[in-house]
C-alpha cells in the first residue's frame, strides 16, 4: 500500500476521470458532450454561459485500511444507491434531485471562510483544505431521519485539525457551519420550502470530536456535486441532516446557532438530533431503518452505532428534551 501525506498532495495527483473510467465511458461523453455542444449553438442565447460543472475525479495517496471506530466492516452501499438517492434542497426535494440537477454545479474555484471566536480568522482555499492534514477514507453509516441509512466510504480527516489552526478563543462554545446559495446556480432552492443558504451547527466539543469529519471526497473520488462538493461535514452519530454540503462559511460563536431544519419544524428536528432508536420522529418511529439496497428493515443503533464513542459527550443530559 503505497501511503502519500495529504500534505504532499496537489491537484496535478489528482487524476481526470477520463483517463481511468472506461475508455468506452469517456468516449460516449465526449460524443454526449459534443452533441450537447452542437444543440448549444442552435439555442438562442437566453444564457450567458456553458454549464462548467465539476465532476469527481480520483484522489490519491488516501490513507486506506484504518481500523477502529473509524471504519465499519459492514457492506459499502452501491457508489449508484449513495449518490442517486439523497437530499439536497437547493437542487430540488426530490430523492433524484440532487444527481439530476447538479451536474453543472461548479465546485471550483472555492474558498471557506473560518471567522467568529477565533485567534486566526482565515480563508482557505480547497487547494490548502487538501493539504492540511492526511486524507484518510473512513467507512461510516450513515443514517437519514427519513429511516434510510446507507453505508459510504469518505474521504477526508477530523474537522478539529482545520479548527485548531484558526485557534478557537475561550469564547466558542459552537461551531456555526452554512452552505454555499446561488439562486442562478441553484434555481430548484426557491420553491425547496427551506430557507437558504442551508446552515448547521455544532456544540464546540461535539465538532471537535475526532469522529466529526471534514469530507473532501468519497469512494476513492472527490465528492459528486450531489453529494455536497467540494467540502462537506459528516457527524456519523447524527441524523444525516446534520451533515451539510458545500461549505463557505465556518464561524465559532458563544450561543447556540440556528439551523435549517429547526428553523423549518423545530417540534419535529432538533439541534442535537443524535440517531436515537427510542425518540420517535412525531411522524413515524426511529426504532428501524432501511438500508439502500436491502429488503428487510434492521433495528436502528443508538447513537447510529457510535455510543461507545460519543455516549459521554451527552452525559447527565434528557435525550428526549434535548432531540
Ligand atoms: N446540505 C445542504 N446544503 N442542503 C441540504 O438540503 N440536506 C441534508 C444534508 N445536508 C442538505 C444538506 C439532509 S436532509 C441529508 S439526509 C443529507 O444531506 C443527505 O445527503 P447525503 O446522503 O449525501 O449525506
Amino acid at each position: 500500500m503505497l501511503i502519500k501525506r495529504a500534505s504532499e498532495l496537489t491537484y496535478a495527483d489528482i487524476t481526470p476521470r477520463g483517463l481511468y473510467m472506461g475508455r468506452r465511458n469517456f468516449l460516449l461523453g465526449l460524443l454526449a458532450a459534443g452533441g450537447a455542444a452542437a444543440a448549444w449553438k442552435k439555442l438562442p442565447r437566453l444564457v450567458s454561459a456553458a454549464g462548467t460543472g465539476s465532476v469527481p475525479v480520483k484522489l490519491n495517496g488516501v490513507i486506506t485500511g484504518l481500523k477502529g471506530p473509524y471504519t465499519t466492516d459492514e457492506k459499502a452501499t452501491s457508489y449508484n444507491d449513495a449518490t442517486h438517492y439523497n437530499n439536497f434542497y437547493e437542487f430540488g426535494t426530490d430523492k433524484s434531485d440532487p444527481a439530476a440537477n447538479a451536474t453543472n454545479f461548479k465546485a471550483s474555484p472555492w474558498t471557506v471562510s473560518v471567522e467568529g471566536e477565533v485567534a486566526k480568522p482565515r480563508k482557505f482555499t480547497m487547494d490548502e483544505i487538501m493539504k492540511l492534514a492526511p486524507l484518510e477514507e473512513r467507512i461510516y453509516r450513515h443514517r437519514c431521519v427519513e429511516a434510510w441509512s446507507i453505508v459510504v466510504p469518505w474521504i477526508g480527516y477530523s474537522f478539529s485539525a482545520l479548527a485548531k489552526l484558526a485557534e478557537p478563543t475561550s469564547q466558542a462554545r459552537y461551531v456555526a457551519f452554512e452552505s454555499y446559495y446561488d439562486r442562478r446556480q441553484m434555481p430548484w432552492g426557491a420553491g425547496s420550502g427551506i430557507d437558504l443558504p442551508y446552515v448547521e451547527g455544532l456544540r464546540l466539543d461535539e465538532a471537535m470530536h475526532p469522529l466529526t469529519l471534514l469530507c473532501v471526497g468519497m469512494y476513492g473520488e472527490t465528492l459528486p456535486n450531489q453529494d455536497g462538493a467540494p467540502v462537506r461535514m459528516v457527524i456519523p452519530w447524527k441524523y444525516g441532516f446534520k451533515s451539510i454540503k458545500s461549505i463557505v462559511k465556518i464561524r465559532f460563536v458563544k450561543k447556540e446557532p440556528p439551523t435549517t431544519w429547526n428553523i423549518a419544524n423545530a417540534r419535529e428536528y432538533g439541534f442535537y438530533s443524535n440517531v436515537n432508536p427510542t425518540v420517535d420522529h412525531p411522524r413515524w418511529s426511529q426504532a428501524k431503518e432501511r438500508r439502500l439496497g436491502e429488503f428487510l428493515k434492521r433495528p436502528t443503533l443508538m447513537f447510529n452505532g457510535y455510543g461507545e464513542q460519543v455516549a459521554s459527550l451527552y452525559a447527565g443530559m434528557d435525550l428526549r428534551k434535548n432531540y
